[in-house]
């Protein structure tokens, strides 16, 4: 049966990791674990852009050769990975020999069936965005900043037949409406594609750029290192034991709002088009983070690093913030303030100490064992209808990728049991001599019990690690698994582990 399969860009190995490649991976992460959890089963790819001009230049200011370079920075993105516990099943590397030999193998069938051509050229080139470029791409009469240098130069190239399928493309676009998220990107696309396009110089002459993969047709070019990167989407998934078939197409390919157009929505959907394969699903586009409102990336120099946060708050407080603060596909503003408000409030508060105090309680008036649960009790009646409503809401929007929403709702249910237990007032039950005080205070500890424990399990996606280690204080099994969703007696006879601290207080350093 074919995997449910998402993608990342695989990202420039020309720089260090940057909060904007720690965002699509936890996204992507999301969505990944999210769809584990519901049964389907997924294949998560990520992986390194290692050619261009860049990346030789960058390995030539340090006086090693690239490779040495890319395998440097792979260890370091898969590092930041690890940290973050992104769950990738595969990583791919441009450098990879099925890679190249997959990108030839494209080359020569499109040379061969005319789809690519040789011609001269003349344009202007711009050194920075690695190709050439219009005078209509100039904003208010000058060259947009990260196109960098710009100069005219007369070159004999390989070029890939872009123009002829464009009218195709459009009305893809139009038959497909889930093609591009969120929608109003797709408009983006097509607005676009209403003036004429060029056909895509494919080729670069090795005497200016030779970290590439060669044009088996003509030694004396390496690939232009978009074309390249975009066939490993399908690289990935179609060597060795590994059947396309059993992965195409993707059903995701997340990326960062900058690289939709044009090489995400008209290079890579034509490529296909033209080589034969089936198209994309869905282009996940995102927005960006920003700190004040500008762009946060390497070349910017922003004051704060977010990836300093991680060490600071620990990952999972990381990937809390990331995913609350921003609504996919629109930009969002990296806050200090914010930042610690979520840490100390939702997951401190709201979150930590309602499970230490609830583990705690049993353990002083329960011997630490999690009472039976009678689920028709009459006090738990609204939080089980909260439930009821929540465990809905929450998994609609994971499938719509509404994930701050779904933590919202999330983090008001968890609100409401520290409310249910401040009603309830456990301690007075406990001293109280009442008849059926004692009955009513099981039922309290029980349901605020089980409360957590459903919490834990949606909470998941995101917070994984911090899921099992909920399951585990509960004395649950740690393996999140959705099979019990419902509320009801299931951690009856559990015995609670004390001390559980989730979010330790913080000085704050940064
Ligand atoms: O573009 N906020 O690589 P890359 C959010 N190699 N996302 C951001 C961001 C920010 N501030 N800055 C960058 C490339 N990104 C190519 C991709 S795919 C066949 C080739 C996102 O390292 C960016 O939009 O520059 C992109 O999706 C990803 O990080 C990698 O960027
Ligand atoms: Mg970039």
């Amino acid at each position: 049966m074919k995997k449910f399969f998402i993608t990342t860009a695989i990202d420039y190995a020309n720089g260090r990791p940057h909060i904007g490649h720690a965002y699509e991976k936890i996204l992507a992460d999301v969505i990944a674990r999210n769809a584990r959890l519901s049964g389907k089963d997924v294949y998560f790819m990520t992986g390194l852009d290692e050619h261009g001009q860049k990346v030789e230049q960058s390995a030539a200011r340090r006086g090693i050769p690239p490779k040495v370079l890319c395998d440097e920075v792979a260890d370091d993105f898969k590092t930041l990975c690890g940290t973050l516990g992104v769950s990738y099943d595969y990583y791919i590397r441009t450098t990879d020999e099925y890679h190249r030999s997959f990108v030839q193998k494209c080359l020569q069938k499109l040379f061969d069936s005319g789809e690519i051509y040789k011609a001269e050229y003349t344009g202007l080139y711009s050194l920075n965005a690695e190709r050439f470029v219009q005078e209509k791409d100039k904003v208010n009469g000058a060259w947009p900043a990260d196109y960098g240098q710009v100069t005219e130069i007369t070159e004999t190239n390989y070029f890939f037949r872009l123009k002829k399928h464009q009218r195709w493309l459009i009305d893809y676009i139009g038959a497909h409406p889930d093609f591009i998220y969120p929608k109003f990107r797709a408009k983006q696309v097509i607005e676009f594609l209403k003036e004429p396009i060029n056909d895509l110089c494919i080729s670069r002459p090795k005497e200016r750029l030779s970290w590439g993969i060669e044009l088996p047709f003509d030694k004396e070019y390496v690939t232009y290192v978009w074309f390249d990167a975009l066939l490993n989407y399908i690289s990935g998934v179609n060597f060795g034991d590994k059947k396309l078939a059993d992965y195409w197409p993707a059903d995701y390919h997340i990326i960062g709002k900058d690289i939709l157009v044009p090489a995400h929505s008209v290079y890579w959907p034509i490529m296909l088009h033209v080589l034969d394969y089936e198209l994309p699903r869905t282009f996940l586009t995102h927005g960006w983070w920003l700190s004040s409102g500008e762009k946060m990336s390497k070349s910017s120099g922003n004051v704060v690093n977010p990836l300093d946060y991680i060490e600071e708050f620990g990952p999972e407080p990381f990937r809390y913030y990331l995913m609350r603060e921003m609504s996919v596909g629109q930009d969002c503003d990296f806050n200090h303030d914010r930042f610690v408000s979520r840490y100390v409030t939702d997951l401190g508060n709201d979150l930590g100490n309602l499970l230490s105090r609830v583990v705690n309680m049993l353990h002083r008036y329960c011997d630490g064992i999690i009472p039976s649960l009678d689920v028709t009790n009459p006090a738990i009646l609204e939080l089980r209808e909260l439930w009821d409503g929540t465990g809905r809401s929450v998994l609609a929007d994971y499938g719509d990728l509404a994930f701050n929403s779904a933590l919202g709702r999330l983090f008001s249910f968890i609100a409401f049991i520290n409310k249910f237990i401040e009603m309830n007032a456990p301690w007075r039950l406990a001293k109280s001599a009442d008849s059926g005080a004692r009955t009513q205070l099981e039922v309290v500890l029980a349901a605020a019990s089980e409360s957590i424990r459903l919490a834990a399990l949606l909470l998941a996606p995101v917070m994984p690690v911090t899921a099992s280690k909920i399951l585990v204080a509960l004395g649950a099994d740690p393996e999140v698994s959705w099979s019990k969703l419902d509320f009801g007696p299931h951690l009856a006879n559990k015995t609670a582990v004390e001390n559980v601290i989730l979010f330790p207080r913080k000085e704050a350093n940064l």
